[in-house]
């Protein structure tokens, strides 16, 4: 199992750049399932999630061209032939994203079988809500050992019909799924409480471009109008906000003077204004924004929210920050339960962090010191690499292929702009297997 050793002191300076987005990517490359005809897909992160993708692709008879360098970071694929539409356990434990061909295999096959996603570490993450609504499209939904069997209804033309469909809470997958169903539904579909990420943004304007009639993306309320058939498109992927997000506190809690470059500002709004909030110095141009810090950060609080509100997604990294400014910082976690795993790891690293219940209330500033520790996911690996970076000594972290799953070259990026980071163990390999399902 691969390590990260990292020797913390040195400020990050120059420019990092931001590859594609993990979470819309995923999305994009399921709509695939939709047309018969080839999607090619640009910007596409090389991260462990996407090879995981194209392994569920291909398992159920899709043609998936992946490559990286000099091909531009590109995915062609063809869904001509699904011979197989299954989700098999030993692909969907891997990554709970797997769910998202729910939607589309139906809205294509007229069935579907998934494997149920386990819990994870970062909380129950059931997709109730998922499958409520292809039920409400017409879909028959069974279970049996362990997986999801989902049919179109078997009178009339075999298709999904339209709904009204009122999410009791926002999901980000959920909508991407059921938009994805109900672009080759019969007649009108309508979503309220939608998810407003830009992800979901993402995946409407790639249906768009493949013959889809939808209206609304980005609001709570979607509106589609089934078409018979979708075609093939080109389309680019948008920037990761998540990495850009942890790029800037990387150049904040290291008191550097870094350029995020090929991003989104207006993706980053909520994490742009608490690092403001926290005293740190942000200069936004069109697609990058400077992180400067030299003085002394103040701490401020934050509750995570669905988008446009702060994301889940940047709270542990937000929080190593946190052991670095001056106060106490009340981070509220409303999204998922338990994700506090990176707590106790920031603990042992000299941090001073309680957790009651959905709030962690964090005293700093304190000093760091460095440790072994264990990355437990995805984000709290971010997490404990930014605390790396300013802590006392040499810092090792262990289970790095949780960051692997979404980071994209994580540790040549910090080390280009100065930070002591190197790899330590078995080479990256694109088909090692994850086991931290998200
Ligand atoms: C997506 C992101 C993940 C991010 C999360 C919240 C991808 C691949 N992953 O995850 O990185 O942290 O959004 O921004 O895009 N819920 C239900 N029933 C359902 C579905 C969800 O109760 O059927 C609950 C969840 O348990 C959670 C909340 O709704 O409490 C939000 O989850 P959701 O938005 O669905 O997260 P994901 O789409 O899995």
């Amino acid at each position: 199992m691969d390590k990260f050793v990292v020797r913390g002191g040195n400020p990050l300076l120059g420019t990092i750049k931001v590859s594609g987005a993990k979470n819309s990517a995923l999305p994009c490359m399921a709509a695939a399932i939709l047309t018969e005809d080839e999607l090619i897909l640009e910007n596409i992160p090389q991260v462990q999630d996407i090879e995981t993708e194209r392994k569920l692709l291909s398992s159920m008879g899709a043609e998936v061209e992946l490559g990286y360098g000099r091909a531009q970071h590109r995915t062609h694929i063809k869904c001509s032939l699904l011979s197989d539409p299954i989700a098999k356990y030993e692909i969907v434990k891997t990554m709970r994203a797997s769910s998202l061909v729910l939607g589309p295999l139906i809205a294509r096959t007229g069935m579907a079988r998934v494997a149920m996603p386990g819990g994870c570490a970062i909380g129950g993450r059931p997709i109730d809500l998922h499958i409520r609504g292809l039920e409400a499209m017409g879909a028959t939904i069974t279970q049996d050992h362990g997986y999801l069997e989902a049919r179109s209804p078997n009178h009339g033309n075999g298709r999904l019909r339209g709904a009204h469909i009122l999410f009791d809470k926002i999901t980000v997958t959920g909508t991407e799924d059921l938009l994805m169903a109900a672009v080759l539904a019969e007649g009108e579909t309508v979503f309220e409480n939608c998810a407003r990420e830009p992800e979901v943004t993402d995946l409407a304007a790639l249906l768009a471009a493949m013959g889809a009639r939808i209206e609304g993306a980005g609001t709570s309320t979607i509106r589609v109008q089934g078409v018979e058939r979708l075609h093939g498109a080109r389309y680019r992927i948008n920037p990761d906000r998540i990495e850009a997000g942890t790029f800037l506190i990387a150049g904040a809690i290291t008191g550097g003077d870094l350029n995020v470059d090929g991003c989104e500002p207006k993706h980053l709004g909520a994490v742009i204004s608490k690092l403001e909030q926290c005293g740190v110095k942000i200069d936004v141009s069109e697609s990058s924004v400077r992180v400067r810090s030299g003085g002394e950060l103040k701490a401020s609080n934050i509750s995570t929210e669905e988008y446009p509100g702060f994301p889940t997604d940047m709270q542990a990294q937000f929080m190593a920050l946190a052991t670095q400014t001056e106060g106490t910082t009340i981070v509220t976690e409303n999204i998922f339960e338990n994700r506090f795993m990176h707590v106790q790891e920031l603990n042992r690293m000299g941090a001073n962090i309680s957790v009651s219940g959905r709030t962690a209330t964090v005293t700093g500033r304190t000093r760091l010191q460095s440790a072994a520790v264990m990355c437990s996911d995805l984000r709290a690996s971010a997490s404990l690499v930014l605390a790396a970076l300013v802590a006392d000594g040499e810092t090792i972290l262990d289970r790095v292929y949780h960051l692997d799953r979404g980071y994209e070259n994580f540790e040549d990026k910090l080390r280009g702009v100065g930070a002591q980071i190197r790899r330590m163990g078995e080479v990256f390999s694109k088909n090692r297997r994850a086991t931290d399902p998200r």
